[in-house]
C-alpha cells in the first residue's frame, strides 16, 4: 500500500495543474455531477508482445474491415509508408511537412483532433503548440504520460490559416487515420472536437450533443470531448472536458481523486 502514496500525490498534482482555475475541483463534488454508469469495456484479446510497431495479435472481426486497399491490417509504419509524399488533396500545397502521429503504437487510448496547426507543422508533431500543452496537461490530469498513448488527427497536412479542413480533405486522409485506428486497436478513443467526432462516427450531429456520450467506432469505445483548442478559447467548459474524461478514466479502473 505504501507504494501507493506517491502515486496519489502524483495524480492529485496533475488534476491540479489542469483544473487551475477552472472550478472544476468544485463541481467534482456536487453529486449531481458525478460520472454516470457506463457500460463494461469490451474485453480485449490477450496480445504478445512482439518487437517494433506490429502488435501480432489476434484480429477481432470489426478490424477486418480496414480501409486498406487490400483489406489487410498495415503497422503504423507501413501505413506512413504508404501515405509517403502525400498528394492525395490540396491541402498539400500549403504544408511544411505531414504530420502523421506520434505516440505509443500499442497504446490503449488514442485521441484523435483536427489537424495540425503552424506549430505541428513546423516541427512534424501532433499538439505541440498551445492547444497540445493543454491536451498534455489533460492527458496528465487522467494518469497517463503522453509517451503512453498516441495521438493523431483526421487531417494530416496543415490547413492554410488553419481553417477547418474541407470535405475532400478529410476524405482523402479518412483512409489514413482508419488504418492507423486499426493497427493500435486502442481500447478507447477520445475524439477531441467536432471534425473528429463526426469524421469518425458519420454523423454530423454538433459536438455539443455528442460530447460526453460513449460511442463506438468500429467496435472500439469511442468518447467524444471538446477540442483543446476550443477550451483554450471557453475556459468555463473545461468542466465538461473533465467529467468526459473522467468516464475515459473509469474505463481504465482510474478513478479520479477527491
Ligand atoms: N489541433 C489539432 O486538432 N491537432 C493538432 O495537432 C494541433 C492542434
Amino acid at each position: 500500500m505504501s507504494e501507493d502514496v506517491p502515486d496519489i500525490a502524483l495524480e492529485l498534482r496533475r488534476h491540479l495543474a489542469w483544473q487551475e482555475s477552472d472550478g472544476t475541483r468544485t463541481l467534482l463534488k456536487d453529486p449531481s455531477l458525478q460520472p454516470r454508469v457506463v457500460p463494461p469495456p469490451a474485453s480485449r484479446s490477450p496480445s504478445p508482445a512482439p518487437v517494433g510497431e506490429g502488435r501480432g495479435k489476434s484480429v477481432p472481426q470489426a478490424l477486418a474491415q480496414q480501409p486498406a486497399a487490400s483489406g489487410a491490417i498495415r503497422t503504423l509504419d507501413e501505413i506512413r509508408t504508404e501515405l509517403g509524399d502525400c498528394k492525395r488533396c490540396k491541402l498539400c500545397e500549403g504544408r511544411k511537412q505531414i504530420v502523421f502521429g506520434v505516440g505509443n503504437p500499442r497504446a490503449e487510448l488514442v485521441f484523435v483532433g483536427e489537424g495540425p496547426g503552424e506549430e505541428e507543422d513546423k516541427q512534424g508533431i501532433p499538439f505541440v503548440g498551445a492547444a497540445g500543452q493543454l491536451l498534455t496537461k489533460m492527458i496528465e490530469a487522467m494518469g497517463f504520460k503522453r509517451d503512453e498513448v498516441y495521438i493523431c488527427n483526421v487531417v494530416k497536412c496543415r490547413p492554410p490559416g488553419n481553417r477547418n479542413p474541407e470535405g475532400d480533405e478529410i476524405q482523402a486522409c479518412e483512409p489514413f487515420l482508419k488504418a492507423q485506428l486499426g493497427a493500435i486497436r486502442p481500447r478507447v478513443i477520445v475524439a477531441l472536437g467536432k471534425f473528429a467526432a463526426q469524421t469518425l462516427l458519420r454523423v454530423d450531429t454538433p459536438i455539443t450533443r455528442l460530447r460526453g456520450q460513449w460511442r463506438a467506432y468500429e467496435g472500439i469505445q469511442l468518447m467524444p470531448t471538446y477540442h483543446p483548442a476550443y477550451l483554450l478559447r471557453q475556459p468555463d467548459e473545461k468542466k465538461k472536458a473533465w467529467m468526459d474524461l473522467q468516464e475515459v478514466m473509469k474505463k481504465f479502473g482510474r478513478e479520479p481523486k477527491k
